[in-house]
């Protein structure tokens, strides 16, 4: 049945492309749409693509990016620039110097419970020299690579941030690091960070193993939260993903440092799986943060964006959503499309798929 399905599919564009197929009344196939794609993209001039990459890296910034889009894989040497030149190390002395500013406009109430928390990769250790020979993001995140740079304690310091940690440890306040990293990893990090200038804070929080498959913001917020009933006042707030400063018992200021590569593992759609990253894939792969509090395994995901779908009233848009869910991610694209056959290649065909739609809402919900 698999077999026969791909088959079908494969036959699709050769039957639409046919001469009686009126391409302004009915999308065009979907295979057939890509190449076209592709070639528009080499037609974009460096100031087109330039404004464009750092539209979306405004988006990133803000947490303002779908979770479902992947990193735009033309923006791959932008990124590269922005890391390595001025531009990353100019945001991060503005955060830093603002943070600063905030910092002394404080009056501090001087018991000791006046608190600055600090997240500690890409906020006070950075992991840069490892993006930098893995592509920068652009090729696919290795975990297992990952963990063992962690594990070296080569990361050097972020100096607008060690700025800030000395402003605020002479100013007063109690130093909270607070980092997804794991309880095992206690040693090389206190050995790195003093490596790298940091030195005595009053606590260092890492992830023990009951914290193990909590989303980010929840392990963060719960921390918090311990932290406001022991009577602690968490005035400011530091760290490069909204994971590190939304949720719970948030700080009075919160800053977020600059961060785009995050994203690495979204950027290609043939590895990305979307929702159905699991709390442990999330936290090794630097997704916390990235993707909603949620996860979804591929088939609930898969009814999901059948649902998704079949709202739609005209069969264009429907088209439409199916052109975006192949450019964000390929793998649940073909997924879809093999499993759904029937129902999508409607989609294509006759765009009246009333019964199709009815039973995926159904089934949605029920699986709800
Ligand atoms: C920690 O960071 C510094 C740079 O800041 C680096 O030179 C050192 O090798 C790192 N490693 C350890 C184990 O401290
Ligand atoms: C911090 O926020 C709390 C709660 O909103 C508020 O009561 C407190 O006055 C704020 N502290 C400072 C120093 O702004």
């Amino acid at each position: 049945m698999f077999f026969f399905k791909l088959f079908l599919l494969s036959f699709v564009p050769s039957t639409l492309s046919h001469d009686g197929f009126n391409s302004h009344l009915l999308p065009r196939p979907l295979i057939m749409q890509y190449p076209e794609h592709t070639e528009t993209r080499f037609e974009k001039s460096n100031e087109e693509l330039e404004l464009e990459c750092t539209s979306w890296r405004f988006a990133v910034e803000t947490n303002n990016l779908s979770p479902w889009k992947t990193i735009p894989e033309e923006c791959g040497s932008y990124v590269k620039d922005y890391m390595m030149g001025r531009g990353y190390k100019a945001d991060l002395e503005r955060v830093s110097s603002e943070a600063g500013i905030y910092a002394m406009s404080l009056q501090l109430s001087g018991d000791g419970k006046d608190v600055w928390v600090f997240d500690v990769d890409e906020t006070l250790l950075s992991n840069l020299p490892y993006y930098a020979d893995h592509g920068y993001g652009l090729e696919i995140f290795n975990p297992v690579e990952f963990d063992k740079w962690v594990y070296r304690g080569m990361a050097p310091g972020i100096e607008p941030s060690l700025k800030l940690y000395e402003k605020v440890l002479n100013l007063g306040f109690k130093v909270f690091l607070l980092t997804g990293r794991s309880e095992k990893q206690r040693s090389i990090t206190i050995e790195n960070l003093t490596k790298a200038g940091f030195r005595s804070w009053d606590k260092l929080i890492l992830r023990d193993s009951e914290d193990q498959d909590k989303p980010a913001t929840v392990f963060k917020s719960e921390k918090r939260s311990k932290m406001v009933e022991e009577g602690y006042r968490i005035l400011g707030n530091s760290g490069d993903q909204w994971s590190d400063l939304s949720g719970s018992s948030p700080s009075n200021h919160s800053f977020k440092l600059p961060n785009p590569i995050g994203y690495s593992l979204l950027r290609d759609p043939r590895h990305n799986k979307g929702l159905a990253f699991t709390g442990n894939e999330r936290d090794s792969h630097y997704l916390r943060g990235l993707l909603p509090p949620v996860v979804l395994t591929h088939q609930l995901q898969e009814k999901k964006l059948m649902h998704n779908i079949c709202q739609y009233q005209v069969p264009l848009q429907r088209y439409t959503a199916l052109m975006e869910l192949q450019e964000r991610n390929e793998r649940l694209f073909y997924k879809l499309l093999i499993d759904n056959v029937d129902e999508l290649l409607t989609v294509v065909y006759t765009p009246t798929v009333g019964e199709a739609c009815q039973k995926y809402g159904s089934i949605f919900f029920q699986s709800n």
